[in-house]
């Protein structure tokens, strides 16, 4: 088989094969492959300490925990969201029948704007879902303090945040609810999967009760719940991928540190501001060019990378808003979204994994800088 020599933006972390044998022959061995196994029963618990929150539950994927949390909070009508995101996070308040209210983003991080919440507010607002865009932590204060002072829920989507910690603590404990996306793309995968975090034993209770169709024991459905649960396979493979994951997340922030140093001085590439009190996983390596100090647009420089294999996203481009589901809103206007809009013409992300090295940045770099 030929090996890909192209350099893509994400590469999966895989466990070593000889080591997931075992735990296939132990499954092999329960006859038990889904529905609360053994596994799955081991993953929460690891999770949960190694995210150090006491309640999480487990899904096939990162849509379905944002699409039950609404559930189980219970919200409707409309919900304070954010445009520069992946698409899922607006399905899911779609599929909950709500109407999604964007509001604008900072352009320092692409994270939702506190200081423009407020006037998106009205009577029907019950929730704010925002995103901590590249796993880099929003202003969770902030929004708190409008949330408690306008009686809202807060659902994080932490997709990207897998294990980002903000002054020493997770930022999985903000607001009501967040969910992580264990998709293969993502800095800790089970392949395809996603967990939610809530905080009382009660919530976690009832979106167990959610994810498995409403069954609360054998012969009681008590909600008209989803198919949400993670197999025993997957939830053996992110057993054992948690084990790499550290070794995986210090390559990448080695990674990070290699385009920061290389990248400073190019006219026309901006990056996001390095934190110093986030505990970070270096989930994406986002920059923003700016075609005038540049000399070419973000769009030719794309082209330019993938004309030598190398694979960059333009993640969030398009802007959800700009989608044909969503772009009728009132709130989904360019007017209202000008820093989204510019972000999203801007960005690429660069390709930013565990298994890239000096030798592929020095490369990536030469070519940004000789692509003017
Ligand atoms: C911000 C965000 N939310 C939600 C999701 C959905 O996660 P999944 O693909 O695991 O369903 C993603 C996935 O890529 C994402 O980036």
């Amino acid at each position: 088989m030929a090996v890909n020599t192209d350099i893509t933006v994400t590469s999966p972390l895989l466990p070593p094969l000889d080591e997931f044998i075992p735990y296939l022959e132990d499954i092999w061995k329960r006859k038990w492959i889904t529905n609360n196994g053994f596994y799955h029963q081991e993953l929460e618990k690891a999770l949960s300490e190694y995210l150090k929150i006491p309640y999480i539950s487990l899904f096939t994927n990162g849509t379905l925990p944002l699409m039950v949390a609404l559930q189980a909070l219970r919200i409707s009508g409309e919900v304070i969201t954010t445009p520069y995101s992946f698409v899922a996070t607006t399905h899911a308040l779609w599929w909950n029948g709500i109407k999604p209210v964007f509001v604008d983003v900072e352009e320092k991080n692409g994270n939702l704007d506190t200081d423009k919440i407020e006037a998106a507010i009205t009577p029907k607002t019950t929730a704010i879902m925002p995103v901590h865009v590249y796993g880099n932590p929003c202003n969770t204060e902030a929004i708190q303090l409008i949330a408690d002072k306008y009686g809202l829920k807060v659902i994080y989507d932490a997709a990207h945040a897998f294990g980002v910690e903000k002054d020493g603590k997770s930022i999985l404990i903000a607001g009501d609810i967040s969910t992580l996306s264990f998709h293969a793309t993502k800095t800790y995968n089970t392949v395809e999967g996603g967990a939610l975090i809530c905080h009382d034993k009660a919530t976690k209770k009832r979106i167990d009760y959610l994810k498995n169709f409403g069954f609360a024991g054998e012969t009681e459905v008590v909600m008209p719940g989803i198919n949400g649960k993670m197999d025993e396979i997957r939830s053996a493979y992110g057993l054992l991928n948690l084990k790499y994951v550290d070794a995986a997340i210090e390559q990448r922030k080695k990674i990070a540190s290699l385009y920061r140093q290389q990248l400073q001085d190019i006219p026309g590439i901006k990056m996001v501001d390095d934190i110093s009190h986030v505990k970070s996983n270096y989930s994406y390596f986002p920059v923003f060019i700016n075609k005038d100090e540049y000399g070419i647009s973000r769009d030719e420089l794309y082209e330019k990378l993938k004309s030598r294999n190398i694979y960059g996203r333009r993640y969030f481009y398009p802007l959800i808003s700009t989608f044909s589901p969503y772009r009728g809103l009132d709130s989904a206007t360019e007017d209202n979204l000008p820093i989204a809009h510019k972000l999203a013409d801007r960005v690429i992300c660069l390709p930013m994994h565990h298994g890239l090295n000096e030798e592929d940045i020095k490369l990536i770099v030469s070519i940004i800088n000789g692509g003017r």
